[in-house]
């Protein structure tokens, strides 16, 4: 298993009971594998660790802040509200730095599986759109997309990847400031999208969760009632989070190097 094989293992005093151990053994990677072979509806949850092998920064990891400040500063309507100006900014870099990113392996394969798995669901707390770019479809953006802009005055959605005029990008059928299409710290989610996000972990008998650090909700809600409707919860990240100790099977390592693992070991 080459990619585990390369995993450091815990921080001395770190490790939580429960886990593999420092290393992957194959027996838990291939307990993993069966458990998905035999699912008859699988149900993945991404997080911003899914896109960091892309080159994408995590929220809460090393890279996490902009010009010295934590993402929650930025990403709230009271920032807006404060200074649009700062905000897109910020959001004009990122989509920049996007713009020329591309999918890992561990987006690939859960593109693949779309096809693989019957009654998959695709949901993701990103909003980098790098799922889509690996060719996955109806993906659940919980969080909603960077690469779409809503209008503050007359409320239109539009999806552009094109470079938009800072420093305000305004509408071009109401001239109101546009914003960023994406859920903000202190905003509700796209109710369809959460119900439907929620109908996928409570129908499903496999819940993945990938990279993502199960600290926010209503997202990190979803494994929980998961696994409370009885559906075996399986998590790939580089570290603990409060998840790992509920999860059925925790693999630690990058996803972009287990999934494919994984994949190949599916019988
Ligand atoms: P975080 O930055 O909170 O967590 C990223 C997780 O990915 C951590 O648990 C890392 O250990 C793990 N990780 C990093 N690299 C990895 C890799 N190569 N393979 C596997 N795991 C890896 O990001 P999220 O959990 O996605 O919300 O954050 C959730 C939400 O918080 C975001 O959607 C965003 C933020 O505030 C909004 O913007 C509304």
């Amino acid at each position: 298993m080459a990619g585990a094989r390369r995993w450091k293992g815990w921080p001395a005093g770190t490790q939580r009971p429960g886990y593999a151990g420092p290393m992957q053994t194959d027996e838990i990677l291939n307990r993993a594998a069966g458990r998905l072979a035999s699912a008859e509806s699988v149900a993945i949850l991404t997080g911003a660790g899914v896109s960091a092998e892309s080159g994408v920064p995590t929220f809460r990891g090393h890279g996490g802040l902009w010009e010295g400040r934590r993402p929650e500063q930025l990403a709230s309507p009271e920032a807006f509200a404060r200074s649009p100006e700062d905000v897109w900014r910020f959001y004009l870099w990122r989509r920049d730095l996007l713009a020329g990113l591309r999918p890992n392996p561990g987006h690939r394969i859960l593109a693949r599986w779309q096809d693989r798995f019957p009654g998959f669901r695709l949901i993701t707390q990103n909003v980098d759109g790098l799922h889509q770019a690996a060719g996955s479809r109806e993906v659940l953006e919980l969080h909603g997309s960077l690469w779409r802009v809503r209008c503050t005055g007359c409320g239109v959605e539009t999806e552009t990847r094109e470079v938009l005029p800072g420093p305000i990008p305004t509408c071009q059928d109401c001239g109101a400031a546009l914003r960023p299409a994406v859920v903000w710290f202190g905003e509700v989610l796209p109710e369809p999208v959460l119900r439907a996000a929620l109908e996928a972990a409570r129908d499903c008998d496999l819940f993945l969760c990938i990279g993502t650090s199960s600290l926010v909700h209503p997202a990190a809600g979803l494994a929980w009632e998961a696994r409370q409707s009885g559906a075996v919860l399986i998590e790939i990240n580089l570290e603990a989070t409060p998840l790992t100790r509920s999860a059925h099977i925790a693999l630690q390592g990058p996803a972009g190097e287990i999934l494919p693992d994984l994949d190949r070991r599916i019988p």
